[in-house]
This record gives structure tokens, sequence and C-alpha cells, in this order.
């Protein structure tokens, strides 16, 4: 079955090559370099990449390679015009710095020079672009200069890349021989299509090799010098660099922060798209793609890469678990100006994936992938971690009993800085090249479990920025540093199958920093990956009178009645099975299903759940009541029924005379006592639901212990006999429309769902509470001949 799918797959891969090759798709010769004069133009050249890193690199670039017969001009392009654009680029240009090696004069005459090289223009229109191409040509004419080349870099949002790409080609192409190069920053494309139709646009403007896409990740020295180690200690590492020896490897982007400030585009591409389709499958290329004979030769390292590319085995779903920081949802209701919390984000901050790699070389060897935001902290490293068959009896801390790893440090963590770490069991690696250098004189840290001290280290002499390091690799036509069309889509190619199966998935909520704890561990498991932590242990002294003893996810008690706990997601699709089961129950029974549903956001999940796990769901004999209303009209946001028409009835078959909107609004008023509509309701369902006892109410529990509209004070005697009552909300709208504990009680079944942490105290308070309570009106439910069962989500019961 798994090799029927690989066959398959290996067939589209095929296939996805054949497209390629048919947009001009397949890497091309690099030019033949000359010297002359070269124009830098920023595209984007005010924006804040080019104030963080570019105008740096460029400057860099230029005390570089001053005397190398190259002359350079630079032009920032922004869309302001000139008088407004100007000043802005003179500010950048002023805090260009110097490298280390260069005396303060020197510095300020070399500053001096490229601020003079350097000129704002408006960059906008067509004519923008012709006038840009006939300055630089009168200029080479004025000078008497020869043309080497144009480099144009794209700092400037995707959706900009056709349109400027257009221009460029259209009126800024070199001519006379000298080249064009076009950087391009990611995002390149959401997914496999969007992808395809980005690379084809682009194709149309410029030839493949004239495309540089950046992934800065490849400008990383410690990423950069994975190719040469393993050239450089092939003896070394031959025999140990397959499946017998490997245990696993890991490529880990830990970050800690969040997303504040990006949630527009964070919200649309979340962490696998962010991170794991472009740089960590960057870094699992080089570390498990043929060696190539010549590294330098970007053809060759091409097709290798596409090699392992095209030898992954799909990944589907039990391939990966995601996360989401707890504040993240919040951070996208501001952002994104959403104010009501009804909304649902489901993208991942956190993502682990395991891949296999279906070679002889590799074959069941994990590769694992993980990154997140608002982890406890900061760091990138690519670890190959071996097996050990060492059983040592007694002096464990010795040498060869300890784990055997390479580590490719990409940076900051407690090393704060690049460096590649080979465990002393295994071998002393080579020193790669004269820019680094061994670190002898250890801090006392520890690198992933081992003391430094039990590692060769090694480090480059100096620490250069990834963007620096990728421009002067542009200038150079290095073009094995950059994604050619081919590796991107086959990237997109092995993640877009897996963003799709994610897509409804619910993110393991976590709550950031060192808080995380072990909530995020990952447990692999044959090909599959889980959270090692799918069991918690409850504090008693939390828990008040619970009965719950250290158990599993599941089943437990919480005040005398049943309790099913579960992280959210797994919660939320134990309630949705729970109550497709009461449903099939009383269709079979009684030909119908009469269901009570509250408002709020708690429901909203299941809602969704339901919407898109139980298509079997008998809707057609299910009869929807509303345990609780606001009093505004039906068709405001703020309406119980309004949401829940939105978020489940306008997506399901269910007639709509089965439908039971609250009369909260009767002769063009609302709730007003004399218009009877609670009674309207009353009579409504004591003549269609037998004894008025619904076969399932679903109630939530607020902050301050109310349940339905039953609120802490709300005089509950005095609604005697009745089913449904006007009551008062501390909140607005103040006026609400109720079932209450008289009809919530003859029910044969309520639920009631919990989730949140913010719901952590009222859980505690709750359940320390022995029999009912005026001020946790929650207290007074419990069902007469049915049973209560609480769903509880770790988040609201453990904290
Ligand atoms: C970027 C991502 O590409 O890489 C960011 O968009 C991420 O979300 C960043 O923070 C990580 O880069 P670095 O160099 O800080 O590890």
């Amino acid at each position: 079955m798994v090799w029927e799918k690989h066959k398959q797959r290996m067939l589209g891969f095929a296939l996805l090559l054949v497209l390629l090759c048919a947009l001009g798709g397949a890497e091309g010769r690099e030019e033949v370099q000359r010297h002359g004069h070269i124009s830098v133009v920023i595209v984007g050249g005010t924006g804040d990449l080019a104030k963080k890193y570019l105008w740096q690199g460029f400057f860099q670039l230029y005390v570089k390679e001053i005397n190398s017969g190259n002359s350079f001009s630079f032009h920032g392009g922004g869309l302001s015009p000139i008088e407004k654009g100007k000043p802005v680029l003179f500010e950048i240009l002023k805090a260009v710095s110097c490298p280390k090696a260069v005396s303060e004069e020197r510095c300020a005459v070399l500053k001096e020079q490229f601020l003079r090289l350097s000129q704002y223009r408006q960059l906008k229109t067509l004519e923008d672009y012709q006038a840009l191409s006939k300055q630089i040509e009168k200029q080479l004419q004025e000078e008497g200069m020869t043309e080497a080349g144009r480099l144009f870099y794209l700092s400037v949002p995707a959706f900009a890349y056709s349109g400027v790409s257009e221009k460029i080609n259209s009126s800024c192409r070199p001519s006379g021989g000298a080249w064009l190069r076009v950087v391009l920053e990611k995002p390149f494309g959401h997914d496999l299509s969007s992808a395809q139709a980005l690379a084809s646009q682009l194709g149309n403007s410029l030839k493949e090799e004239e495309m540089y896409r950046i992934d800065h990740y490849l400008g990383k020295q410690a990423v950069s010098k994975i190719l040469p180690f393993r050239l450089e200690n092939k003896k070394n590492l031959n025999p140990i660099w397959n499946k017998h020896h490997i245990e696993r490897v890991e490529i880990v982007l830990k970050e800690t922060l969040d997303v504040k400030g990006r949630i527009h585009f964070y919200d649309q591409y979340g962490v696998v798209r962010d991170v794991l389709q472009n740089h960590l499958t960057e870094v699992m290329m080089l570390l498990t793609m043929k060696l190539p004979k010549n590294i330098s030769n970007a053809e060759e390292v091409n097709q290798n890469k596409l090699q392992i590319l095209s030898s992954l085995l799909p990944l589907g779903k039990n391939q990966a678990v995601v996360g989401q920081y707890q504040s993240y949802k919040t951070e996208v209701q501001q952002e994104l100006n959403q104010t009501t919390d009804q909304s649902v984000s489901l993208t991942p901050t956190f993502a682990a994936v395991v891949a296999h790699i279906d070679n002889a070389l590799y074959e069941g060897v994990p590769i694992l992938f993980v990154s997140g935001k608002r982890l406890n902290e900061r760091v990138g490293y690519a670890r190959v971690l071996f097996k050990n068959n060492i059983f040592c009896l007694q002096d464990h801390n010795s040498v060869h009993c300890k784990p055997k790893q390479i580590v490719f440090y990409f940076g900051h963590g407690s090393l704060q800085y690049p460096a590649i770490l080979v465990s002393k069991n295994l071998f002393k690696p080579a020193l790669m090249g004269k820019e680094w250098m061994e670190v002898t004189e250890h801090k006392n840290v520890s690198v992933l479990g081992l003391p430094i001290t039990d590692y060769y280290v090694q480090t480059p002499r100096e620490q250069r920025d990834a963007y620096a390091e990728l421009i002067s690799h542009i200038y150079a036509a290095h073009k094995s540093s950059f994604v050619s069309t081919e590796i991107l889509l086959g990237s997109w190619y092995m993640w877009t199958p897996l963003l799709t199966s994610l897509k409804d998935t619910f993110p393991r909520n976590y709550p950031g920093g060192a808080d995380n704890a072990g909530l995020l561990d990952i447990c692999l498991d044959g090909n599959d990956i889980t959270f090692n932590n799918m069991e918690v242990i409850i504090n008693h002294d939390q828990m008040g009178s619970s009965s719950a003893s250290g158990f599993k996810a599941m089943q437990g008690k919480f005040r005398s009645a049943d309790m099913v706990s579960a992280w959210t997601e797994e919660l939320v699709e134990t309630l949705a099975v729970d109550l497709q089961a009461a449903a099939e129950a009383a269709v079979h029974e009684e030909g119908v299903f009469h269901l009570a549903v509250s408002g709020g956001s708690t429901p909203l999940a299941l809602f969704y759940q339901l919407v898109l796990h139980h298509s079997t769901f008998p809707w057609r004999s299910t009869h929807v009541w509303m345990v609780d209303e606001r009093c505004v009209p039906l068709t405001e946001l703020d309406s119980n029924f309004h949401n829940l028409h939105e978020h489940l009835l306008q997506h399901v078959k269910i007639p709509y005379y089965n439908i039971h909107p609250m009369p909260v609004q009767l002769n063009q008023r609302l709730c007003v006592e004399e218009d009877g509509g609670a009674l309207v309701y009353e009579r409504e369902l004591s003549k269609m639901v037998v004894n008025s006892s619904f076969h399932f109410v679903l109630l939530g529990v607020g902050y301050d212990g109310h349940t339905a509209s039953l609120f802490p004070g709300e005089k509950v005697n005095e609604h005697g006999e009745s089913l449904v009552a006007l009551t008062e909300s501390p909140n607005k709208p103040h006026q609400r429309m109720s079932l209450t504990f008289n009809a919530i009680n003859q029910a044969h079944r309520v639920a009631l769902l919990v989730m949140g942490k913010g719901k952590h105290e009222l859980v505690t308070q709750v359940s320390r509470i022995k029999d009912v309570s005026d001020k946790w009106p929650v207290t007074r439910v419990k069902p007469t001949h049915g049973t209560l069962v609480w769903y509880i989500d770790y988040d609201a019961l453990i904290g």
C-alpha cells in the first residue's frame, strides 16, 4: 500500500519535472563573469529588510570588492517620490558599518564613497524603470565603462514580483552580454499550485539562471559548511553515514518571539510554510543528499537535492503534530480587528514532523523537523544522532557511553555562536578552512545533552550575517546557494499534501516560554509521531472533591458526576462522538433527537467538528433548540441563534422546521414580559418534546459560574415550574431568555463543556463546592433522571 502510494508519488514527481522543463525551469548555465560596471538596484530599498540587512550587505560587498576591477553604483528604489524617499535612504546609508578589520579613517572614506555611489529613485511605473535604464546607459557612456551586469534585489511583497519582473524584462535588461540577476525573497507561494503559478509568471520574464531565490538559511555559516564538512570528513563519515549507524536526524529551529506585528502574513502561513517548507527542508537536503563530486557545481548540487526530495515517503497526517501558543488567538483578534471571540484560527505556531527517505542508505531513519514560536529558548541546529550499542554497566560518564552526535549549530542558544560539534567518541574532524578555528576554551555549557568539553568544536573566526554572505554569493554567481525552481516546487510537492491534511487539525495549545515544560515533547512511534505527554497527572489538592486518581486522558469524576478530560482537540472530538451516539440512539428508539444548545463561544469548536467530521449525523431527524438567547434581533452578530446558524445550521442538512430559535422579538419589541415569549417557547417545547425532556442539553460555564443565562443572584425559586424564563445578565445585552434549571434538569443527558486555561480558577472553585450554591449557578445542574457529564480540557482542569 505504502509502496503503491510511493510509486504514484514518484510518477507525480516525474511529471512535475517534465512540467518544469516545459517552464524552462531546468537549472541554467551560469554566466561568464567579466569585469566592468555593476548596477545594484534594491527595489523596496527603504523597507525594513533593506534597512536591517541589505544595505549593510551591499556595503560589505563594496568594501570587499573595491579593488576587484569592477565599479559599482547603487540605486534604492521605492514607491515614494524622490523628496520623500531620498532622506529616508540617506538615514539608512549613514548607519552602515565597516568590518572590524577596517580602520576608522579608512571606514569614513569608504562610507563617503558608498554614499556618493548610492541614490534614491522612484520605481513605480514602467517609465520609471525605463528612465533608470537610460540613466545607467548614459553613465556607462559618459564614463566610458563596460557594463558587467545589473543586479535587482526585489525586497517587495511576493504579489509584486511578477509586475516588477515584467518591467525589468521589458525595459531594464542590459545589453552587450552583461548579466542580469534578480533576487527574490520568500514567500514563494503558499502551496504547490500557487508556487507553480508564481514560477510560471516569473518564467515569462526571467530565465532560470537570472533568478536568485534567497533562503537566508543557506547563508548561515554552519549551514553553508554542511557539504564541505561531509566532503572533508568523508573518510570518517562514509562508514557511519547510513541507516545502520544513524539513529535519527533532527533539524530544529526554536524561537522565543511571538508573531505580533506579522499576523496578517503569519495567520495565512503558519510555521510549516514559514520555516519547515524552506529553511529546514534545505538543511535536510544538505545533510542527506548524495555528496556531489564537486560541491561548487550548482547543477550537480541541484540534481542531488532533487533526488533526495523525490525519495521522501509521502507525509501523512500521523507524521505531524502541531501546536499554537496561547495568546495567539488574542493577537489574531487584535491585529485582524476581529472584535468578537468567535474566530477560530487553527494556524500552527509549532510543528514537529517526521519524514522518511525511501532509499537503501537511509531507509527507516527518522528525519525530524521541529520549529515553533514562543518556546523556551532561541536556538537552531541540525543534529545527526548515531546509534550507540555500548552497554555501560558502571561508569556512565566514560566517553564511549555518551551520545554520539554531530551538531551543526546555527547560532544563539547556550553557545551564542555558530559551530560544528562532533562528539569526541566519534572522530576528530578536519577544520573547515582558514576562516574557521577550533574552540578549546569553553564556558561551562552543555549542548544537546553533552558537556561542551565532550565535543570537538569549531567556529568561524568572524561571525557573518547570512544576508551579507548571500549577497557576496549573488555577486559571484554561486547559484548553489540559492533555491532553484525545481527545488522550490519539489519542496512544495513534499509539504502540500501534509498541509492539506492538517488544515482542520486543532493545534495543541501551549502557554509559551519555560511554562511549556514537557507539553511539546515528541514521541516517535514507528513512522508516526505523537505528543509524548498524553497522560496528565492531576494534582488532587487542586481537584477538591474530585475522585480522579492520576488518570489518563480520559474518564474521571468531577463533583460526583462523570468527567471526560483530554487536550482540547481530543475533548471536542470525544464530545462530538458522544453527541452523535446519543442522536443515533434517540433516532433509533424514538425517531427523533431533541438537542438544546447554549450560546457563547465554547460550543463553536464542537460545531466546527460536527460540520467537518460528522457527515453521518442524523440531522434530518434532529430538532435544535436554544438553551438561551440574548434579547437582540436574531439577525445581529451577538445573537446566539445567529452564531449557531453561521457556524452549524447553514452547513448541515437540517429541515428548517426542525430549528427552534427563541422568540425574543415579538410585536416588534424585544423580550417584553407581556408579550409572553418565554411562554410561547415553553408551549412549543412541551408540545414537541416528550415530557419536555431534551435528549441532550449542551451547556457551557461562564467565569462567574453562570450557565445557560442563569447568572449568580438569579432568583431561581421565582421560576417555579416554568421551563423558560426571562433573566438578567450583568453583561450587555442585559436581557436574556433562558431555559430554567427545571427544564435543564429534566434532560436525558446534559454535557457541560469547559475549556481554556482561563477557566481553571473557576473549575477549581466549583470543584470545592459540595452541594449547590447560588453564587455558582452551574452547581444547580443536576439532572433528576438523566446523566450529567463534564467535558473539561486539560487547560481548564490543570491550568
Ligand atoms: C524567517 C521566518 O524566514 O526566518 C521567521 O519568516 C523566522 O518567522 C526567521 O523567525 C528565523 O530566522 P533566524 O535567522 O532568526 O533563525
